[in-house]
């Protein structure tokens, strides 16, 4: 048994004095019957006593302390590596109220078979009693969750992640919770050794949206595991936006500071592991002194009406859960220096002197690495020695590009909101929609490439605003959600799409990317501000190459020219094909979407064949 269940705790009824929360776990501990239980305080003793079990039972390995202070390098099952999108359900009453675009099961059908798998699930090991702020503790705009784990890597993570422990616990009071119920999966019988990574080949993520309660079951990794994440602060949360007039969504938030300090913020929404991280932590390049970028978070937004009239967004999260391989001096500075230090790694490999390593970090591959399933590597190893979705786990409060109101209860102001996919062919680098609806209609047909971050992907696929993962209810009753907004909110932020992934011929990247971006946010910023120019394109308004500021980058205007430009034939196919998606929806889908296509197809159609920025 760990440490950590052994030391005398605290009664519970010092903890919290709310019934329902000590009935519950009562009675989740009777289900999967743990040898002991433990609820966490949050604190750094304990943090560090989960990290020191976990040592001594081989899940976590220390880094070189020199190198990698506080650190820890864990492999996970080579099967237990990413989301598991064809394994997570939405168990709402009607199969309608969850859509096409969600897996469904009837809700008592699913709790037979959760609770037949929650019998015993938690034998040989404790449970962490994990209590959890979504949001800065006592905001408006927050929610707590209280999440029973028998994982210690879930705990840990926890603390790093959210506002963990008693001070969410007093937060709560006597008041009502999101029951979040994950086990691995993996009983242990007496004296059975247990194994790094404990995981079941079966696994199960399972949303209850009318009663706003999550089981997951089988996986340790990431969003499967850290309930807070996408199961809580996206899935049952943007059912609760819905009923409540709020949005919960797979957006960063970013501050830009003018040199005069005029402050802008804007949320962008990408399908995971296309850039949100990279985006949140930007650091403007030469040509913009003066200008400041800050972060407020980097994977999920919760946006609510203002008194003024306004939207205001809070990062649900503490923390970062960001993807490593890709990350180096070039991409992320930022992000670089945050993970110095007091970081959980995941999935990474182990350089010879104990520290980390991954493809795309800066200077060449050493020679010999141990790769992330802690096998011997070398260059010619003909495999990546990270796995691509390998993550880092690491506090806001290591970043120093963080927003001075990140924590601040009332949210930040939002003037624009950006979608954007990892569209290699036919979308232009950026351009803003006509008006509300029409913005709405461009974040939902959004496309984007398969990625590492959720397992067997479609090669390209539409990504609604990035949701379509994290959608809890029905895609169409979501769409009209976000149009009822554009009547509701008095000072509408602008929207915009954007695309840094498209390539040439040759197949290059035709845009730098990266801090590069930021002459595509200082030109978004002075568009909300009614200051910089635009032309009218098919799509949407489109910056001329003289729009932009150059200034420190050789980027010349016939570049950019076909960086931007739309081929019409394309641009038919594209269209034509979101009836697909539309007519999954059958009589749920708002007309104003149907609408708006046919609107952009009677634009292309009257567009030349391939139309052109600069003429
Ligand atoms: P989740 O945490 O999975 O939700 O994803 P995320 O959107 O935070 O992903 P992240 O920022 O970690 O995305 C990393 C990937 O995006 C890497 O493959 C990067 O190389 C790529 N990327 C990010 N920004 C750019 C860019 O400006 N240009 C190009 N070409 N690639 C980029
Ligand atoms: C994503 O896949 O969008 C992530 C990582 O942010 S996970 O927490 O695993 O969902
Ligand atoms: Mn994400």
């Amino acid at each position: 048994m760990p440490a950590s269940a052994k030391r005398s705790e605290t009664p519970v009824t010092n903890r919290t004095s709310n019934q329902k929360l000590i009935a519950w776990v009562q009675e989740m501990a009777a289900l999967a019957q743990p040898d002991a239980i433990h609820w966490c305080d949050g604190s750094k003793e304990e943090y560090d006593r989960l990290c020191a079990d976990m040592v001594a039972a081989g899940t976590l390995i220390p880094l070189n302390a020199a190198k990698r202070p506080n650190s820890f390098l864990a492999r996970s099952a080579p099967t237990d590596v990413a989301r598991v999108e064809d394994r997570t359900f939405i168990c709402s009453k009607d199969k309608d109220a969850a859509g096409p675009t969600n897996n469904w099961m009837d809700p008592a059908e699913m709790k037979k078979i959760m609770n037949g798998l929650f019998t015993g699930a938690m034998k040989g090991r404790t449970m962490y009693v994990i209590p959890f702020s979504m949001g800065p503790l006592g905001s408006h705009i927050a929610h707590i969750g209280v999440q029973l784990s028998d994982s210690p890597y879930v705990a840990a993570s926890m603390r790093v992640m959210t506002r963990m422990g008693q001070p969410a616990l007093d937060v709560l009071g006597d008041g009502d919770f999101v029951p979040c119920m994950h086990t691995v999966g993996a009983p242990l019988q007496p004296g059975e050794k247990d194994v790094a990574w404990p995981c079941n080949s079966t696994k199960y993520i399972v949303q209850y949206p009318e009663e706003r309660a999550i089981w997951s079951y089988g996986s340790g990794y990431g969003g499967n595991a850290l309930l807070g994440k996408k199961c809580f602060s996206l899935r049952i949360a943007s059912v609760m936006g819905r009923d409540e007039g709020w949005l919960a969504e797979h957006m960063l938030i970013l501050g830009l500071e003018s040199p005069k300090g005029e402050k802008t913020y804007v949320c962008a929404a990408f399908p995971s592991a296309c850039g949100k991280t990279n985006l949140a932590m930007l650091i403007p390049p030469q040509g913009f002194e003066g200008w400041k970028a800050t972060t407020v978070g980097d994977d999920i937004a919760w946006i609510k009406p203002g008194a003024d009239g306004r939207l205001y967004a809070i990062n649900p999260e503490a923390g970062y859960f960001g993807v490593v391989p890709g990350t180096s001096m070039k991409t992320n500075p930022n992000a670089m220096k945050m993970i110095e230090r007091d970081t959980i790694f995941t999935n990474v490999a182990m350089t010879d002197d104990g520290d980390v390593w991954w493809e795309g970090k800066d200077g060449p591959a050493p020679a010999h690495l141990i790769d992330w399933q802690g096998k011997d590597w070398t260059p010619d190893a003909g495999r990546p020695a990270a796995h691509p979705n390998a993550r880092f786990t690491c506090s806001t409060t290591q970043c120093s590009s963080a927003d001075a109101a990140w924590d601040d209860p009332k949210g930040v102001p939002i003037s624009a909101f950006i979608f954007g996919g990892r569209l290699s062919q036919n979308f232009p680098l950026v351009f803003e929609s006509f008006d509300w609806n029409h913005g709405v209609y461009m974040a939902a047909t959004m496309g984007s490439e398969a990625t590492a971050a959720a397992e067997n992907q479609a090669a390209i696929r539409r990504d609604p605003m990035a949701m379509l993962p994290f959608c809890g209810y029905n895609m169409a009753e979501y769409w009209e959600h976000w149009l009822k907004m554009g009547s509701k909110v008095k000072h509408l932020p602008a929207i915009f799409r954007v695309n840094w992934f498209r390539k040439d011929a040759d197949g290059k990247f035709m845009w730098p990317g990266f801090g590069e971006n930021m002459r595509v946010l200082k030109w978004i910023v002075d568009r909300v501000h009614d200051r910089a120019d635009a032309v009218k394109s098919p799509f949407g308004m489109m910056p001329r190459h003289q729009d932009l500021n150059w200034q420190g980058l050789d980027f010349k205007s016939d570049v950019y020219d076909g960086l931007m430009a739309i081929d019409r034939e394309k641009g038919r196919e594209e269209v034509e094909s979101q009836k697909e998606l539309f007519e999954s929806f059958e009589d749920k889908l708002p007309p104003e979407m149907e609408a708006q296509r046919k609107a952009l197809l009677a634009r292309l159609a009257e567009a030349p064949a391939v139309w052109r920025v600069n003429s």
